[in-house]
């Protein structure tokens, strides 16, 4: 990455920390149908699987982390806003999920191969090196691991949607990359992870739009 690059980088991450400090308390309740979408979504992959340690990247208020903390023995939830996981925090109560501030775009403190479920909900369109992030995905990740991404679909990206909420009348609009479906596949088998399952999805409000939601599921086997 040129200098240029890397300091437009670190601007557009401070103001998405910062929008997101500002979202937290609204998050929840505002009406998003994306969010509903990628819960759903989620519930209908993962809900009937098993899973020894989970890492949830991106946690936000904790929407689906309550799930995950059904489906896994163990998980960490990470997210750089603090005012996003403090909601996360008030929420919860399971014993076994531990939240963390961190930012995904650093190298992650997280042991090799400890982890066999990795899930990033609604988070990509925010960072711009998908290489950095399936990099230290399949490096956390255990054999027959599995990474999964939900992400708003690229073609809503294409025609001009992004992250958005209201603060006193005001819309703000947060920074976002477009990450064309080939650029997920590209960093995902460049860093050695395999595509297992590719879906798209609508809203029950979405009819005759393109597609709200695409999932991945990666898995890394050896
Ligand atoms: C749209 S919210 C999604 C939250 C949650 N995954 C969900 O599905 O409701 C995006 C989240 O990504 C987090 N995020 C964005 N960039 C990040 C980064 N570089 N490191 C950690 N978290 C980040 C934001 O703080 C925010 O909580």
């Amino acid at each position: 990455m040129t200098a240029a690059i890397e300091a437009a980088d670190i601007q557009s991450a401070m103001k998405v920390r910062a929008g997101y400090n500002n979202w937290a308390t609204t998050y929840d309740t505002d009406r998003n149908r994306t969010r509903d979408l990628d819960e759903m979504v989620t519930r209908k992959i993962l809900a009937r699987l098993r899973f020894t340690s989970i890492l949830e990247i991106g946690c936000g208020t904790g929407k689906n982390t309550s799930l995950f903390a059904q489906i896994g023995e163990q998980v960490k939830a990470v997210d750089f806003s603090e005012e996003m996981i403090a909601q996360a925090r008030r929420k919860s109560s399971a014993a076994n999920v531990a939240f963390t501030v961190a930012d995904i775009t650093q190298h992650w403190a997280i042991d090799d191969a400890s982890i066999d479920l990795i899930s990033c909900n609604l988070v990509l369109e925010h960072i711009a090196d998908l290489d950095h992030i399936c990099a230290q995905a399949i490096r956390v990740l255990a054999n027959n691991g599995q990474f999964f991404i939900s992400e708003l679909h690229p073609f809503r990206q294409y025609q001009g949607t992004v992250a958005t909420f209201t603060r006193e009348d005001a819309l703000i609009k947060l920074p976002a990359f477009i990450h064309h479906i080939s650029d997920f596949l590209n960093a995902a088998t460049a860093s050695g992870l395999t595509l297992v399952q590719l879906k798209e999805w609508w809203h029950s409000e979405d009819e005759g739009k393109p597609p709200r939601l695409v999932t991945f599921m990666f898995a890394k086997s050896m």
